[in-house]
């Protein structure tokens, strides 16, 4: 067999290097620096090598990452120190004894310094690196011997097989939580709901189900991620004293740590971190159940121990549970803009993790058979961030008697048209276009939406009232609202003021652009992404209806499908007529780009990464969160030689110091205002 020259060589280490560099901007920071070709060029160098010289194939190579053929089973492997459990508070007084225990323990006089992370929902698992190589990765089990899932963790981009830098003891154990993000969770159900195949009943299941697949390939398709919590052996020098100096070790190793993460003090920090987390759970992209206190200081942990299989220096603080069981009282169709038919169980109320759930989605009908949900049936219903609640499945066990199964219906119970059941798809639809009432509510209320038209003072219930009592037949009508301002102060629960309030609403939305007004016509296959593609490509509204086929295939991500269903659009003789009539909408933007959304990447903090300190008055974290990231930044919870700037609220501590420390730029609430708001 041939051998690589040294300059091969060093071509070949210097390749892997590049590509793990633009794999954890990718994947970790997400901020990739080349395009996508220019990665996928890249790594075919290497595959190119690797085939001429397969001996020089390392575990660590990229190429590595799907590398294996399917496995015939899973090996146990033994857990040095056992991975422990947490035990869990549910409330402010069962926290503030917890406490009491640990400074107890400590003999301490001040308070406690707390590490306080979100607790995520997803599995647990090992990760063995020797010598800074990725050795092992396995599932915690039972604590004591779990599974070796290697193969399927290597899948994921954001796990090094080999930890960045140097200096790395010779065998370190990180642990952590491999989740399936909510976002990509979503896609997969829906895409499993679309095809008729078996969905996952929540994120915790997903990421179970596709870690745990012999055939790497299929784990490789998930999209998980992974996040460190906790540390389990650790041989050699350098072990960190407190858990956040080792996450800033972490960090720059390159082991991706939630960004959530925080230091506090005592109760107090512990509970304004979980009311924090809590107000913010809803925008998270994982699913959390909780708050994780954690003594920081390591020497502490040793002397606190443990109390059978959890220890005593460590406490989940759960939310209240987002999965509760109901009695269905009724099953009803809605109809959607597009006509799509769903069912919804109507349900006994509950209390689902704070929100009173009445209704859940059934998804489809296929889905409602697969389910076997029938009216007085008790179902296990769930609530996750924003998305509407579902029935997850039926307590068959306590089945009343006398239970009648669902028929799909086979003509729209709004407008009567027959329903349609299109080829390979798994939705009914209703075909009576938007001559059906409910069609046509579901269009403008889309057009007015928050992230369409965002009409100010034009909710979903006064839409209906506009339309039912014939004052609008479709969004262009909107806009000649202000003519008939006598007729609308007439309409039930409007005043002088409501009515003022939603025709400065519909003028304002005349400043919206191309990008948004493109959404809020709610052409099918055109989502958000698409409209700012197309709007971004053709740059007017005059050249996107001039474009043919191909010129619309032009714009990113617009493939034939996307094309299509822009020329029916434009064709429709009533869409025809609805744009005409928006034409004559005067002193409006609609009709070309923002000047802004053309000129990509330059942001005033693109790629910078911002760290949030501190009590902020003006502002909430999350608000902060997205302004920053809105301006390109990375927001990350830790301080280190790669932060860029550091907004240090009221009360800053440690994160503060060590920014100041490194030298890293600082800037106090009002400050940040100034420059960024
Ligand atoms: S610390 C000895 N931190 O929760 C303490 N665990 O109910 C080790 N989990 O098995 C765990 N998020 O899988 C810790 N931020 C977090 C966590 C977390 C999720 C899981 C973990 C553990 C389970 C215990």
């Amino acid at each position: 067999m041939t051998k690589p020259t040294a300059k091969e060589l060093h071509e070949i280490a210097s390749l892997r290097q590049e590509l793990h560099l633009h794999n954890h901007n990718y994947h970790v920071l997400d901020q990739p620096i080349i395009s996508d070709s220019q990665y996928d060029a890249l790594f075919r160098q290497l595959l190119e090598f690797e085939e001429r010289y397969p001996d020089c194939i390392t575990p660590d190579s990229p190429s590595q990452r799907v590398g294996g053929a399917p496995l015939d089973g899973f090996v146990k492997s033994h857990h040095k120190e056992p991975m422990l459990s947490l035990e869990n508070v549910f409330s402010e007084q069962e926290l503030k004894e917890f406490d009491r225990r640990v400074r107890e323990g400590l003999s301490a006089t001040d308070d406690v310094v707390y590490a306080v992370e979100p607790k995520i929902d997803g599995v647990a698992v090992s990760l063995v690196y020797e010598n800074g190589k990725l050795l092992r990765a396995v599932t915690r089990g039972d604590g004591r011997v779990g599974e070796d899932v290697t193969q399927g963790v290597k899948t994921i981009n954001s796990v090094p097989l080999a930890l960045f830098g140097s200096g790395h003891p010779e065998l370190v154990e990180i642990r952590g939580e491999i989740f399936f993000p909510l976002k990509k969770f979503d896609d997969f159900n829906q895409k499993a709901l679309a095809d008729g195949e078996k969905t996952f009943a929540n994120p915790r299941n997903a990421a179970a189900g596709s870690l745990r697949q012999l055939d790497p390939k299929i784990t490789a398709k998930r999209a998980l991620k992974f996040y460190f919590h906790s540390l389990g052996e650790w041989q050699g020098e350098g072990k960190p004293q407190s858990h956040s100096q080792l996450t800033t070790l972490l960090e720059e190793w390159r082991i991706p740590v939630c960004p959530e993460i925080e230091v506090v003090t005592g109760v107090a920090g512990c509970l304004e971190f979980y009311k924090q987390l809590e107000n913010k759970r809803d925008s998270l992209p994982y699913e959390i159940d909780g708050a994780v206190y954690k003594v920081d200081l390591f020497q502490d942990r040793e002397k606190l121990g443990f109390v059978a299989r959890a220890p005593r220096w460590a406490m989940a603080h759960k939310f209240p549970a987002r999965e509760v069981t109901t009695t269905v009282s009724a099953i009803d169709i809605q109809v959607g803009r597009t006509g799509a038919l769903t069912p919804v169980a109507r349900l006994d109320p509950v209390d689902v993790g704070g929100v009173i759930v009445t209704n859940a989605t059934l998804h489809n009908f296929q889905e409602l058979a697969r389910k076997e949900v029938r009216v007085g049936d008790w179902v296990m219903v769930r609530r996750a961030g924003d998305v509407i609640p579902e029935v997850v499945r039926i307590i068959k066990e306590k089945r009343p008697p006398n239970t009648i199964e669902f028929k799909a219906p086979t003509s729209c119970p709004v407008c009567d048209a027959a329903v349609i059941w299109p080829d390979g798809e798994v939705v009914a639809r209703c075909g009576g276009g938007l001559s059906c009432p409910a069609q046509r509510l579901g269009a403008i209320k889309h057009f007015v939406a928050r992230r369409a038209m965002d009409i100010d003072g034009l909710g979903d219930k006064l839409v209906a009232g506009l339309l039912d009592c014939g004052l609008i037949n479709s969004a262009a009508d909107l806009y000649s609202l202000a003519d008939k301002k006598a007729e609308l102060i007439d309409m039930e629960r409007m005043g002088e003021k409501s009515v003022d309030n939603l025709l400065n609403g519909i003028s304002a939305s005349r400043k919206r652009d191309l990008s948004r007004f493109l959404y809020a016509l709610g052409i099918k296959e055109v989502g958000e992404t698409t409209a700012r593609n197309l709007a971004r490509h053709f740059k007017t509204w005059q050249k996107l209806a001039e474009a043919d086929q191909e010129a619309l295939q032009g714009a990113a991500d617009v493939g034939s499908v996307v094309a299509e269903s822009l020329i029916d659009f434009f064709q429709e003789p009533h869409n025809q007529g609805v744009i005409a009539q928006l034409q004559q909408v005067e002193d409006c933007n609609w009709w070309q780009v923002e000047q802004s959304s053309t000129t990509e990447g330059a942001k005033p903090l693109d790629g910078v990464t911002v760290v949030l300190t501190g009590t902020l008055e003006k502002m909430t974290r999350q608000q902060a969160k997205t302004r920053l990231e809105s301006l390109g930044a990375k927001v990350s919870g830790s301080v280190s030689k790669r932060t860029g700037l550091v907004v240090a609220g009221e009360k800053a501590g440690s994160k503060l110091k060590k920014a100041q420390e490194l030298g890293v730029e600082v800037l106090d609430e009002a400050g940040f205002i100034e420059k960024y708001l």
